[in-house]
């Protein structure tokens, strides 16, 4: 293994740059060459790939976002688009390519795997924590500090009016920032996508709160929830009480942005070293995760597949405790 090639694809994660720096500098320390591909798969397409050293990793552990930039990439779907890729990868001399990313990332390295004769670790950088085969993702705990902290500012005002907030939350087809972020910050009520509420659930729900005089309500909408537009849900809970005096915050990308906690810095630095260590080993078309704190090795296929569960424990804590 003379040469890795390393990048970062599909919505960015704070600890990307961790997982970057990890690799650059366990390359340079098995004395191993590294080249950065910028803006994903895109990048390679483009022959956009470039020299790395530890220096240019440098002060980049604390930075949100991505020093090599990412992209959904179209042209990658296409067949003829992934030869061009194999093409500048032969032309660089790349042994090994480590991804950093989620399913979309995965999806596109194993087709890419079984085309072409090259080797793929990924290395799991989401906010959204839906990998299998992973405790955590990288950026999903500096996310969920970031929803906790928005929603903490958000009761204050709907404190200050006494008010219901329908506050929605990313995660794509997940739930885990929402239910975990609504133990966190106390929501009386998260929606999720894992666990289908109806409408009149919900009403029932939130009349009994009202009638128990709660200061105020929040209900926390992770945006893959079965039962519409976030808008649309508070609307009408709007023209069936108006006394609730309902709001909609949807919180968006900022979710996706700051400086990485210190658990998606430690967790960056190890699967970054970790990828490294399985390419040394021959491995291929595997993710490396993080389970009850041991390093695992999990097929791209199984880590895309497989479903990952969100935690009944935590959901029975919504109910118990939201008062
Ligand atoms: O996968 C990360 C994520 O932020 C999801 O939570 C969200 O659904 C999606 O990406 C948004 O994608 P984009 O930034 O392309 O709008």
């Amino acid at each position: 293994l003379n040469k890795i090639g390393v990048l970062t694809s599909g919505g960015d994660a704070p600890g990307m740059n961790a997982a970057i720096r990890a690799v650059v500098r366990k390359c340079f320390y098995e004395k191993i060459e590294i080249v950065g591909v910028v803006k994903g798969y895109q990048g390679l397409i483009d022959d956009n790939i470039r020299l790395l050293d530890p220096s240019s990793v440098s002060g980049i552990l604390k930075e949100g976002g991505t020093i090599l930039k990412s992209a959904r990439s179209k042209d990658f779907r296409t067949k003829e688009g992934r030869g061009k890729a194999y093409i500048n990868i032969l032309k660089h001399g790349i042994d090994a390519l480590i991804v950093i990313g989620g399913d979309g990332t995965f999806t596109g390295a194993n087709i890419f795997g079984e085309e072409f004769n090259i080797p793929v670790v990924g290395i799991p950088g989401t906010i959204d924590n839906d990998l299998y085969g992973t405790d955590l993702t990288i950026g999903y705990d500096t996310a969920l500090n970031t929803v906790v902290e928005a929603v903490d500012k958000i009761r204050d005002t709907a404190t200050a009016h006494s008010r219901l907030f329908f506050i929605e939350v990313m995660g794509r087809d997940a739930g885990f920032i929402a239910l975990s972020a609504g133990v966190a910050s106390g929501a009386e009520v998260v929606l999720l996508p894992e666990k289908p509420t109806s409408y009149d659930e919900l009403k029932g729900f939130l009349e009994k709160q009202y009638s128990y005089q709660k200061e105020s309500s929040i209900v926390l909408v992770a945006e893959g929830e079965n039962m519409g537009s976030t808008l649309d849900i508070a609307n009408r809970v709007n023209e069936e009480h108006p006394e609730y005096d309902a709001r909609v915050t949807i919180l968006g990308h900022l979710q996706r942005g700051g400086s990485p906690t210190v658990v998606d810095r430690i967790l960056a630095s190890e699967l970054g070293v970790a990828a490294v260590d399985a390419l040394l080993e021959g491995q291929n078309s595997i993710m490396v995760g993080m389970v009850k704190d041991e390093i695992e090795y999990v097929p791209f296929i199984k880590a895309i597949k497989n479903k990952k569960n969100v935690n009944s424990r935590l959901l029975n804590l919504i109910s118990v405790l939201s008062g």
